[in-house]
């Protein structure tokens, strides 16, 4: 199993909490002082309305914390009501967003429309964090082509040289604890696989050197106890944490 080299990356997924500013630059504060000696990079994601507040304590934190958005509207401006465009994020502070998510894709978001989010973020040297995942797996292995055609897709007209800059974060929503509700997690081997698949789609698409160069992380009711077992024996990146962020 090839080791990741690049520092791992993970990315917290506040979703739609906490319900105040003074809340999140708490829980900002006490995790980059919790981080000082962390050798990962790490990506707050709060909601958007409170990127402006963590942008100022920012001042304070190590340089390997960074602020992520967790949605964006692909165009620059206009008639889009209760949207952000990326240029918004980007001056309230992010450097990354999560586009592609389940429990956006959930609510209607399709495959051209994450393109177009990756498109619009790659133009503004944003980082993409894209993430796939089969809704269930089945037996004959259909999830497979599920997370083929979003991987390839999402990346629709993506360049060359500009597929290292998109992170991808596989997040089977069997084992996303907002999910189903049954409480699943993906073991290491299910990581694994999936990882080498997506390896193998990139390798398709853009060649062997580029596909490997491509972060890959899991995201599914990852927490303190299963996290280190999946990190070491699947090979992903780092992690997408909602619930446990
Ligand atoms: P979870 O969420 O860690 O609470 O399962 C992950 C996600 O939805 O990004």
């Amino acid at each position: 199993m090839k080791s990741p080299t690049r520092m791992p990356l993970v990315v917290a997924n506040w979703k739609m909490n906490p319900t105040t500013s003074e809340e999140a630059t708490r829980l900002f504060s006490a995790i980059s002082a919790s981080l000082k000696k962390t050798k990962a990079t790490v990506v707050v994601a709060p909601p958007a309305i409170f990127l402006g507040a963590l942008k100022q304590g920012m001042r304070k934190a190590p340089k390997h914390i960074a602020l992520g958005a967790q949605n964006v509207h692909p165009l620059e401006s206009g008639p889009h009501t209760g949207q952000l465009s990326v240029r918004m994020l980007y001056a309230s502070g992010a450097s990354y967003c999560i586009v592609g998510h389940s429990e956006c894709r959930a609510l209607g978001e399709s495959d051209a429309l994450v393109n177009a989010k990756v498109h619009a973020l790659l133009k503004s040297r944003m980082t993409p964090i894209l993430c796939v995942g089969e809704l269930e797996r089945d037996q004959s292995g259909k999830y497979y082509a599920v997370v083929e055609t979003q991987v390839r897709a999402s990346l629709h007209d993506v360049k060359k040289k500009d597929i290292e800059k998109v992170v991808i974060a596989y997040e089977p929503i069997w084992a996303i604890s907002s999910g189903d509700g049954k409480g699943r997690t993906a073991t290491p081997e299910d990581a694994h696989e999936m990882r080498l698949f997506i390896v193998k789609i990139l390798t398709d698409l853009y060649g062997r050197t580029m596909a490997e160069r491509v972060q890959i992380l899991y995201g599914g009711s990852v927490n303190e106890t299963n996290a280190e077992g999946i990190f070491t024996q699947s090979g992903v990146n780092g992690f997408l944490v909602g619930g446990a962020s």
